[in-house]
C-alpha cells in the first residue's frame, strides 16, 4: 500500500538559480495527481526533487511520518519515468527492466514473470530481447514506463510519459496506467501538457507557473472555478475580453468593452469584483446566432466571422468582436464575413481584476 506525501515550503534550483519557490501540497495514498504548467515552469525539477536527484535548498518532504528530505533516491520507494526516457542504451528491453528488480533482490523467476506481464500491458512482448537503441521513440517511452511500473513503487513519478505515443496507443496506455494504479494502489504524479489528459486521469491537478503553485484542486474545481486568469487560460478559457463590473441596487452588471454591451451577473459568475476586469470564456460555452440586420440597437454587440474550421463535432469560428478576436464553436459552419450575434451566459464568464489595474496598483 502506498503512503501519503507532504511537501512543505520547498525551494529548489540549480546552483544560484532558484527554480521552485515555496511549493507546498499534500497527496493522499492512492491519489493520482496531474502536474500541469508551461514549458520551463519547473515540473521536471519538482519530480527530480521528489525522487531525490536534486537536493532542495529548503523545505521538507514527509512520507507518512518519516522525513525523507535527506534520503538518497534508492532509499525512497519511488520510481520515475524520465522525460528523456533515460534507458541504458547498451542493454535490451529485458535487461533495462530487470536491472532495478535485481537491485531489489528479486528472484529470477519472479523477475521473468513481472517483465513478461508488464511488457504485455504496454504491448511490447515481441521486443523483449531487442536492444533499446533499435526501438522507435514511442516504443522506448513504453519501455521506460514498463521499467518504472515493474518495481511496483509506492510513489510513481511520470514526466510526460505519453508524449511520444500516437493517439490510439496513448488512449490505451492511459487506460492501463489508471487500471494498474487502481489495482496496485500506488500514488502517482504525472506531468502532462494536455489539459484533457489531466482531467481524465487525475484525482487532483496542480498547476505550476514560474516555479510556484498557481492553483491545486479537483479537475472540477479548476475547470469551473479557476482562481486566476492563468489557470482559466490553461483550463481552456482562452478567449479574453475586457470590461467593467458595475454594482447597482438591483444587482451587479458587467459592461463588456468589445461588445459595447451590458450583461447581468449572477453570484456564481463572479460579482465579487468592482471596476475594471478581464473576462475569460471557453469557445464551447457561448452561443452564436445570425444577426438580424434590422436590429440596429444591438449593432455593436455583433461580430464578424473571420474564419471557420471543422472540428468534428462542431465548427470553430474566429470572430472579430470590436478590437478583439475570439474563438467560438457552433454546430454548423457560418460563412466568412457573416455578421453574427453572440450570447454570453453569465455562468460561462470567468472574471478577474484587470491585469492593467493589478500591475499599476
Ligand atoms: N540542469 C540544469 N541546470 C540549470 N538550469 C536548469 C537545469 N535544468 C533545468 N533548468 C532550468 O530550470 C527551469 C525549469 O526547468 P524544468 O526542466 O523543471 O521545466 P519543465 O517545467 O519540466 O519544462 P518542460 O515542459 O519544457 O519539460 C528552466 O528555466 C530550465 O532552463
Ligand atoms: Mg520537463
Amino acid at each position: 500500500m502506498s503512503d501519503s506525501l507532504q511537501v512543505s515550503e520547498l525551494v529548489a534550483g540549480y546552483g544560484k538559480t532558484t527554480v521552485l519557490n515555496d511549493i507546498s501540497f499534500s497527496i493522499k495514498p492512492g491519489e493520482f495527481v496531474a502536474l500541469l504548467g508551461p514549458s520551463g515552469c519547473g515540473k521536471t525539477t519538482l519530480l527530480q526533487v521528489l525522487a531525490g536527484f536534486i537536493k532542495p535548498l529548503s523545505g521538507s518532504l514527509i512520507v507518512e511520518d518519516t522525513d525523507i528530505t535527506e534520503l538518497p533516491p534508492e532509499q525512497r520507494n519511488m520510481a520515475m519515468v524520465f522525460q528523456s526516457y533515460a534507458l541504458w542504451p547498451h542493454m535490451t528491453v529485458f535487461q533495462n527492466i530487470a536491472y532495478a528488480l535485481k537491485l531489489r533482490k528479486l528472484g529470477k523467476a519472479e523477475i521473468e514473470q513481472r517483465i513478461s506481464h508488464i511488457l504485455g500491458l504496454v504491448n511490447l512482448t515481441d521486443y523483449v530481447h531487442r536492444s533499446v537503441t533499435d526501438l522507435s521513440g514511442g516504443q522506448r517511452q513504453r519501455v521506460a514506463l514498463a521499467r518504472a511500473l515493474a518495481v511496483e513503487p509506492s510513489l510513481l513519478l511520470l514526466d510526460e510519459p505519453l508524449s511520444n505515443l500516437d493517439a490510439r496507443v496513448r488512449a490505451s496506455v492511459r487506460h492501463e496506467i489508471k487500471a494498474l494504479q487502481k489495482r496496485l494502489g500506488f500514488t502517482a504524479i504525472m506531468v502532462t501538457h494536455d489539459q484533457e489528459e489531466a482531467m481524465s486521469m487525475a484525482d487532483k491537478i496542480i498547476i505550476l507557473n514560474n516555479g510556484k503553485i498557481e492553483q491545486a484542486g479537483t479537475p472540477e474545481s479548476l475547470y469551473c472555478s479557476p482562481a486566476t486568469p492563468f489557470v482559466a487560460d490553461f483550463m481552456g478559457a482562452e478567449n479574453k475580453l475586457t470590461g467593467t463590473v458595475l454594482r447597482k441596487n438591483d444587482g451587479t452588471e458587467l459592461f463588456l468593452d468589445q461588445l459595447n454591451k451590458t450583461v447581468p451577473l449572477t453570484r456564481t459568475s463572479g460579482d465579487r469584483y468592482e471596476g475594471k476586469v478581464d473576462v475569460y470564456f471557453r469557445s464551447n460555452e457561448v452561443s452564436l446566432s445570425f444577426k438580424d440586420d434590422s436590429d440596429e440597437i444591438d449593432h455593436q454587440a455583433s461580430g464578424i466571422v473571420l474564419q471557420t474550421a471543422y472540428m468534428g463535432q462542431s465548427y470553430r469560428h474566429s470572430i472579430q468582436l470590436g478590437g478583439s478576436t475570439c474563438v467560438i464553436d457552433h454546430p454548423v459552419a457560418i460563412n466568412e464575413k457573416s455578421l453574427i450575434q453572440i450570447s454570453l451566459p453569465p455562468e460561462a464568464l470567468h472574471i478577474y481584476p484587470a491585469a492593467s489595474e493589478v500591475e499599476s496598483a
